[in-house]
């Protein structure tokens, strides 16, 4: 149905490091269809950020294809992939990453104003993805007067007001508790349901694989497992399937 969102082909990156270099991916084959809400499960070192960083147009593969939204990353210069990873992606960070001098209303409005959206506009998107998030009542709070939870929230809605076409998510839950982090995971998926928008996230948190609808597992570099969770896989439908076939 249609083509994917995002298609690796045997992708590798190494990076540099002085006489050596260091093996990061090694062969990755991946496609995510647009509006999927796929984790990417895998311990510190797997190589999951730098998967990230490669979907978001942040870096580029060493060998391999890389197609993002139907644009191939590994011959643009860096002023093409800042226009696709501006046009396509909104990112959330473990770290949050919010300007601390500036308000929740703030934050959100200034991933529009780097895209010179008109004043009118901006107000009316960055109103309703902040009610969205459920910080309406928090608008004119600085980040440093908000909790964790709240300020991810933050981070969400910033990310989602661009109306991006794919949310690339980095441990979004790993400064957060169990309960605020199930919070988080819950308003991600509510905003892929209402805006279809695709999400991809890295995390080493379990917590998270009840959420997900397609659990890829990486280790050293590699895809080990990519499927999706069995309580969804149709069993009764399949052996239907079988014996009228
Ligand atoms: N900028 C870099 N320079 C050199 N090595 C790096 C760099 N970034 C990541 N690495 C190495 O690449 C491998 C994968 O790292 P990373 O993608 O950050 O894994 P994860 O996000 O799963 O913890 C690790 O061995 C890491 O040390
Ligand atoms: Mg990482």
């Amino acid at each position: 149905m249609g083509m994917p969102i995002v298609a690796l082909d045997n992708v590798q990156k190494r990076y540099a490091m002085g006489d050596f270099e260091v093996p990061a991916l090694r062969g990755i084959d991946l496609q995510i269809s647009e509006g999927e809400f796929t984790v990417i499960m895998g311990p510190s070192g797997s190589g999951k950020s730098t998967l990230l960083n490669l979907l978001g147009c942040i870096d580029v593969a060493t060998e391999g294809k890389v197609i993002v939204c139907g644009e191939e990353t590994n011959s643009k210069s860096e002023k093409e992939l800042a226009k696709v990873r501006r046009k396509n992606i909104g990112f959330i960070f473990q770290a949050f990453n919010l300007i601390p001098v500036l308000s929740v209303y703030e934050n959100v409005e200034y991933a529009l104003l780097l895209k010179g959206i008109p004043e009118g506009e901006r107000k009316n998107a960055v109103d309703e993805i902040i009610e969205q998030v459920g910080l309406t009542a928090h608008r004119n709070h600085r980040p440093n007067q908000l909790s964790g939870g709240q300020r991810q929230r933050v981070a969400i809605a910033r990310a989602l007001v661009t109306r991006p076409r794919i949310v690339l998510a980095d441990e979004p839950t790993a400064n957060l508790d169990s309960q605020t982090g199930k919070s988080i995971l819950h308003l991600m998926q509510e905003m892929n349901n209402r805006y279809k928008t695709t999400f991809i996230f890295a995390t080493h948190d379990p917590d998270v694989l009840s959420f997900a609808k397609r659990v890829i597992r990486i280790h050293d570099g590699k895809i080990e497992k990519d499927g999706a969770q069995k309580k969804s896989a149709p069993k009764k439908k399949s052996a239907r399937t079988r014996k009228s076939a």
